[in-house]
């Protein structure tokens, strides 16, 4: 199992800078699987069409984003919360080169431009991402104390978020992009984060962090 996650990794690193490059000309990046987002774009949904064209080259046709924590999945995320972080990095109060880039473009210069991807976003299921390399008990159970403990009472008791209240589903999203994230918001790149939550993921260890993303990963809610 152990052989099989770290191959998946690398092969999640190869497809994601290959599909980076594809992005960037606009084209499709892989085959459609049937059901998938870019199937769905033969249908008459205009969100579906946008994200087909637009997105699906780096966050995948199915929106699970990729293994090596680059890009994350935003399949069943709620639908606010992805409008909040498209306007965050329109407005350069989220840092990413290959976000703020797209949405800086033309194209997406107003929010009707993006609620449409955002709504049929939310409607997509999300499949867990399914956990680290490690995968150890152990250090599961210490990210679902930490996480009842301290996340849950915003998060949701099953990481599902909310939608009134902007708060992004944690359930079932990318291992590595999770750890990413909590490191980065710590350091300081990631700006849009309200100070007090910086202030309460600095508490957590090393130990901490590898679990709530363990846990987080594995969870559908
Ligand atoms: C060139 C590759 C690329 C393209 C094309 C792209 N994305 Fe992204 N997206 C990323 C990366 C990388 C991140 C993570 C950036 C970070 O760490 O802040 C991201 C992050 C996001 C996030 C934040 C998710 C979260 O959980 O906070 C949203 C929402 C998003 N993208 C939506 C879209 C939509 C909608 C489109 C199409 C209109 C799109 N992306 C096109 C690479 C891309
Ligand atoms: C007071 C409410 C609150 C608490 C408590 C809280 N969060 Fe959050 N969290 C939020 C909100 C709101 C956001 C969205 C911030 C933004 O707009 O980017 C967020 C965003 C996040 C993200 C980014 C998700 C993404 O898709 O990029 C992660 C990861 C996260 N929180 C983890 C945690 C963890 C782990 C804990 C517990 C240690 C925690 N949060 C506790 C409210 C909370």
């Amino acid at each position: 199992m152990t052989h099989l996650r770290t191959r998946d990794f690398g092969i999640g690193l190869v497809a994601a800078m290959a599909l980076t490059a594809c992005a960037y000309r606009g084209e499709p990046a892989e085959s459609p699987p049937p059901g998938s987002a870019v199937a769905a774009a033969a249908d008459s949904s205009q969100g579906a069409r946008t994200y087909a064209a637009e997105c699906a080259g780096c966050h995948g046709a199915t929106a699970q984003g990729t293994l090596n924590g680059q890009v994350p999945a935003l399949a069943g995320q709620h639908r606010s919360v992805l409008m909040k972080q498209l306007r965050d990095y329109r407005e350069g109060e989220r840092w990413d080169a290959r976000m703020e880039g797209l949405m800086q473009e033309h194209r997406f210069a107003t929010d009707a431009q993006l609620d449409g991807v955002a709504a049929f976003l939310a409607g997509m299921n999300m499949a867990p991402a399914g956990g680290g390399p490690g995968g150890e008990t152990a250090i599961r159970a210490r990210g679902e104390r930490v996480f009842a403990n301290s996340c849950a009472t915003c998060h949701g008791a099953r990481a599902q978020g909310s939608e009134p209240r902007i708060v992004p589903r944690l359930a079932g999203q990318q291992y590595m992009y999770l750890r990413r994230q909590l490191h980065d918001a710590v350091d300081g790149r990631r700006p849009n984060f309200p100070r007090d939550h910086i202030a309460r993921l600095a508490t957590l260890d090393a130990d901490d962090i590898d679990g709530l993303a363990e846990y987080l990963s594995e969870l559908s809610p």
